[in-house]
């Protein structure tokens, strides 16, 4: 007891010993020390040395040293012609370093290695003649580097890929320096105080810079895009895709000319770019600009080549010319020809979609029908934006829809970790899809086939994953035998068999596509050509009924059909009604849609399916039999 007694008074002694006399420890003197060899002309740290420690509690002895609770946290030092050595390996043993500057100093040669202070918060190099390339892993691994001061050095090269990098960073300053190239795009979501003036960099501001003021930006002879008012040339490599398909279509050995003429001048003016300086180059967009728009009222008479005619108002306008000088790449090709994104110069991204059989029909027709198209919207239908017009070729321009296709959606090769569609998603999708063709139905009361070509591949999904028809009114204009060949209303069993397409045609393709997204299997039959390829799709489907009865019909990346089984089977019965061989047994689109319209993301009665679909044997309680849609495949 007695011995327990001495010792409390001594522990507490201890305690308030080391809160109240906090200080530097030897070591840090040591380093300190160490670091201020290596300086030449050090003369401005004169009590720097071993017999008063750097820190007492907050309070620096040292002079440039700053404190907290007795040790250094950062060092200062300032405007006091410091030159020679910063020795890295010093200043990383200090253990709660956090900022270091030495601005305003004559400090010359390679940055040093700051990344081997790794929780470092705050670089101040400014005001030195610190020189030549930053390696591109000098911020590696910095992750609490937050304010970076680079400026009024000689430094050159490009702005290292690290330092884009940094995940924290919020102050940023680069100016007066020779860096060169492309700006990075940086990673940080908290840039603030961003100044790049007077360097030597081109290329396009990235976009977590295009909402900076645009006077950061002074001094580089060769950036373009916002927040400038210089719109960016074309890259090179993608310029050609676009010119040389348009080239292809013929667009007339005139224009041909020209085109290289444009291409060889903006090649050229590209290399010049930095002596032409911003204005000329924001001079250059605004004629662009100001492409010519044709009045509606005379413009389906003037007989004009190379010229897109827009049948909406509500949209930017350009011409053929700046879509050839569009950055573009090839979406894919379909049936009719390929698709191809044109990213234009004032931002948006079009699909430029060619049409090569659609020939047959006359030019007035043509221009009406697409005068047609552009007077409706629905945010199920992808509205057609614009066209072009030559009798051998079309192009039809829309907009580009991010998310790509269901098919894609479907059937694509997906990440590591990226989910499928699940079930909520998919029903909304498939609601979102007959709304969009009872619409076609209404604005089209006269045509047999509002759609004519619905299949997975032709509904493109946007952001919030909401379905937009394609290709679809198309059948008044595309050539007979081209559309009996391969669009999907000609694969339809009345088509095949009695030569005829009907009301209830589109509706058929709804039912394949239904059956499609529950199951996740593609109908490769679609792509075959032609009438055989009908008794396959008789066979995919048959396949599908079968399959219901062992219960493995539907995708296993729908997610758990815990909730939605009985939603699903109620899909699938709707999705086997609508392919319903016999067209006058089959439902019209107006009953499909309303049945559509019914189904609910969870079963109301949950429990009921969940055990259900559980289990094996799903003959003796199924909802639905082979009787109740007569499904008869060799008929
Ligand atoms: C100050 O340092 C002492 C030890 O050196 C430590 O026990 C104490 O928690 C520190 N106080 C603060 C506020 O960091
Ligand atoms: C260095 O000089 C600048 C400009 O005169 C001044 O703003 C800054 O506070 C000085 N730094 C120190 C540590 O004195
Ligand atoms: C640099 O330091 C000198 C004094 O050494 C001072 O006169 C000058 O204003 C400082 N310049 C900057 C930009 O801080
Ligand atoms: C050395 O530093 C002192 C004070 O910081 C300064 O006045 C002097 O000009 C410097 N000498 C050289 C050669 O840079
Ligand atoms: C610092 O000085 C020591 C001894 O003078 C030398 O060995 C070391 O290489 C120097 N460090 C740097 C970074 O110049
Ligand atoms: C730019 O600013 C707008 C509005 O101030 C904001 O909505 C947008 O998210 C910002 N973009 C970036 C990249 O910071």
């Amino acid at each position: 007891m007695a011995s327990n007694k001495t010792h409390w008074p001594f522990a507490a002694l201890l305690v308030m010993l080391m809160c109240v006399a906090a200080s530097s420890s030897a070591s840090e003197t040591e380093s300190l020390l160490k670091f201020k060899n290596n300086l030449s002309n050090s003369t401005a740290l004169n009590n720097w040395d071993a017999s008063t420690l750097p820190c007492t509690g907050d309070n620096p002895n040292w002079v440039g040293v700053l404190c907290s609770n007795g040790s250094l946290r950062g060092l200062q030092l300032e405007n006091i012609s410091l030159a020679g050595q910063i020795d890295m390996d010093s200043l990383a043993e200090l253990p709660n370093l956090r900022t270091i500057s030495f601005m305003n100093n004559s400090f010359e040669g390679a940055i040093p290695e700051i990344n081997k202070l790794g929780a470092l918060k705050s670089l101040y190099l400014s005001y030195n003649r610190f020189g030549g390339d930053i390696p591109d892993d000098a911020f590696k691994g910095m992750k609490a580097l937050k304010k970076v001061y680079l400026a009024k050095n000689e430094f050159t090269g490009k702005i290292p890929k690290s330092l884009a990098g940094l995940p924290k960073i919020s102050e940023l300053s680069l100016e007066g320096n020779q860096f060169e190239g492309r700006i990075p795009n940086f990673r940080s979501k908290d840039l603030q105080v961003v100044n790049l003036e007077g360097n030597d960099l081109e290329g396009p501001i990235p976009d977590s810079l295009s909402n900076m003021s645009e006077s950061i930006f002074d001094g580089n002879k060769g950036l373009c895009g916002k927040p400038l008012p210089v719109l960016c040339p074309p890259s090179k490599k993608k310029l050609s895709v676009l010119a040389i398909v348009l080239i292809v279509i013929g667009v007339g050995v005139v224009a041909l000319v020209a085109i290289g003429v444009a291409l060889f001048i903006s090649r050229g003016r590209r290399n010049k770019t930095s002596k032409f300086g911003r204005q000329s180059l924001a001079a250059k967009g605004h004629k662009k600009g100001t492409a010519e728009v044709p009045s509606p009222d005379h413009h389906y008479k003037k007989n004009e080549n190379g010229k897109v005619y827009f049948v909406r108002n509500d949209r930017e306008r350009f011409e053929l010319q700046d879509l050839l000088r569009a950055s573009a790449e090839i979406l894919g090709s379909g049936s009719f020809g390929s698709s191809y994104k044109a990213v234009l110069f004032s931002g948006p991204a079009m699909v430029v979609k060619r049409y090569r059989h659609m020939s047959n029909v006359g030019k007035e027709e043509f221009h009406e029908h697409m005068r047609r198209l552009g007077k409706f919207s629905h945010p199920n239908l992808l509205p057609l934006v614009a066209f072009y017009y030559r009798k051998e070729e079309k192009l039809l321009i829309s907009d580009f829809i991010e998310n790509g296709s269901l098919a894609s959606h479907l059937h694509g090769k997906r990440g590591p970790g990226q989910p499928g569609l699940d079930w909520p998603t998919r029903l909304r999708i498939i609601k979102g899809v007959a709304k969009g063709l009872a619409y076609l139905y209404r604005i089209f009361p006269n045509q047999t086939l509002p759609h004519g070509h619905l299949k997975s591949s032709n509904v493109l999904l946007d952001h919030t994953f909401e379905p937009l028809l394609t290709d679809y009114a198309l059948v008044p204009v595309i050539n007979k035998d081209h559309a009996q060949q391969f669009m999907v209303a000609y694969k339809s069993p009345e088509f095949t068999q009695y030569d005829r397409t009907t009301k209830k045609t589109d509706v058929w393709s709804l039912g394949i596509l239904i059956l499609e997204m529950l199951t996740g299997k593609f109908p490769a039959n679609y792509l075959k050509q032609g009438k055989g390829a009908n008794s396959d799709l008789a066979a995919w489907v048959n396949s599908v009924v079968r399959e219901e009865w062992t219960g493995e019909v539907f995708d296993k990346d729908m997610g758990g059909t815990k909730n939605g089984a009985g939603e699903m089977l109620k899909l699938l019965k709707i999705g086997m009604c609508c392919c319903e061989w016999n067209s006058d047994r089959r439902w019209d689109l107006s009953e499909a849609v309303e049945k559509i319209e019914e189904l609910n993301e969870k079963d109301s009665d949950i429990e009921d399916y969940s055990s259900y679909l559980s289990e094996g044997d799903m003959y003796s309680s199924r909802p639905i039999s082979e009787d109740d849609f007569s499904f008869s495949v060799n008929k």
